[in-house]
């Protein structure tokens, strides 16, 4: 495991996110605190998603879980992109093997009458998670995180997972004034969530725009950055990194990074030099081996680990990351040897 300074602030990651130099390139997962570890499944038997996501200890407790396992460059806050919905009071769930399902689908402009603003008293449990957290973390950073309000729209008007977003898309055409009303609401969520975050101590935030892959570039740019920059722009004074993160994204990566963040999360689709040619040198990358491979033997793996590191290396800031999420049946023992290897590839 690689000694952490004391300051978060002065870490390998939110220096990676500065474009500052590194003494190795930093290394989380997406979902690194999830379903792949035994020690999760043991303290989360019995207990729903939502509740754990609302108890502290727990929280405090499955943040840590990979960060002592894995002796990752980052901790993030375990939560999920629909707690602040249900904080406000939309009536959802997090169902088992599906994701979140929402009663009742907003669909008409009444439905915004469900959507009132966040402020941090409706979130007390996430700031007293953090706290627990940064007693434990030392120098380890916390990325604290949010959905973006199109991966927000989309769950709330489709009511659940979608694969073709047709309702909400629906919606972005139809009556571009309900879309642009409703992402507004949700551009403050995102936001303040982000925010709530970020003064109780997290280093860093990742705004996870998971779904938005599924659209056109001009569609993006219309319906879309606006209100992504709304929710980025939250931080903005606290003088903490940014990362912007969906999936099939190759098309937008430009855009997603005007949208006003410090780190572009490049999925496993777009290889990181094509990604920094559309972006150019203005932002770090985070990414992106592809979550499958951590399935392949051994040496198949390692040699795609090494080239991602090196391609990073040509980029001025790499975060090394999956392309998505850990997958539930991954090896946990494969995680904790690919952050081995990051780090003893990329040392300087
Ligand atoms: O990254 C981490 O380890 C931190 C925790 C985290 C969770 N969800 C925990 C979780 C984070 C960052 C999220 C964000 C999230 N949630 C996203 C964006 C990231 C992405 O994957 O693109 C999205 C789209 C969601 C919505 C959501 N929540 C889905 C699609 C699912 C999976 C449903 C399933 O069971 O297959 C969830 C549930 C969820 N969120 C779990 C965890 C650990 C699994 C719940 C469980 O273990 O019972």
């Amino acid at each position: 495991m690689t000694s952490s300074p004391k300051n978060p602030r002065d870490s390998a990651l939110v220096r990676a996110a500065r474009r500052q130099s590194v003494p190795h390139t930093p290394v989380w997962f997406m979902r690194q605190a999830g379903r792949s570890l035994p020690e999760y499944r043991a303290v989360r038997e019995g207990v729903g998603m939502l509740d754990s996501c609302r108890t502290p200890d727990l929280v405090a407790e499955i943040t840590m879980q990979p960060v002592r396992r894995h002796g990752v460059d980052a901790a993030i806050l375990f939560s999920d992109i629909v707690v602040p919905l249900a904080a406000v009071g939309v009536d959802l769930d997090i169902v088992a093997g599906v994701g979140p399902v929402v009663a009742q689908p907003f669909r008409t402009r009444a439905d915004l009458d469900r959507l009132p603003e966040l402020t941090p008293g409706h979130l007390p449990y996430i700031t007293e998670a953090v706290h627990l957290v940064l007693d434990e973390l030392g120098g380890t950073p916390l990325i604290g995180f949010a959905g973006a309000p199109f991966t927000l729209a989309s769950y709330l008007v489709e009511g659940g997972p979608s694969k073709n977003h047709e309702h909400t898309k629906g919606m972005m055409h139809g009556d571009p004034e309900l879309w642009n009303a409703l992402c507004a609401r949700l551009a403050q969520i995102s936001g303040a969530m982000l925010r709530v975050q970020a003064q109780a101590g997290a280093s860093i935030v990742q705004l996870f725009d998971s779904w938005v892959g599924a659209l056109s570039r001009a569609d993006y740019q219309r319906f879309v950055q606006p209100h992504s920059r709304v929710a980025l722009s939250a931080v903005a004074d606290l003088d903490i990194p940014t990362i912007h993160f969906g999936v099939g994204t190759g098309g937008l990566l430009a855009s997603m990074g005007a949208a006003g963040a410090d780190v572009v999360g490049v999925d496993f689709r777009t290889s990181l030099t094509d990604a920094r040619a559309r972006i150019g040198d203005g932002y770090a990358v985070q990414g992106n081996l592809d979550p499958a491979l951590l399935f392949a033997p051994w040496p198949a793996l390692e040699a795609v680990v090494r080239s991602i590191v090196a391609e990073g290396a040509q980029a001025p800031g790499h975060i090394f990351n999956l392309g998505h999420g850990v997958l539930p049946a991954t090896d946990p023992e494969v995680l904790t040897r690919v952050v081995a290897l990051v780090h003893e590839a990329s040392a300087v």
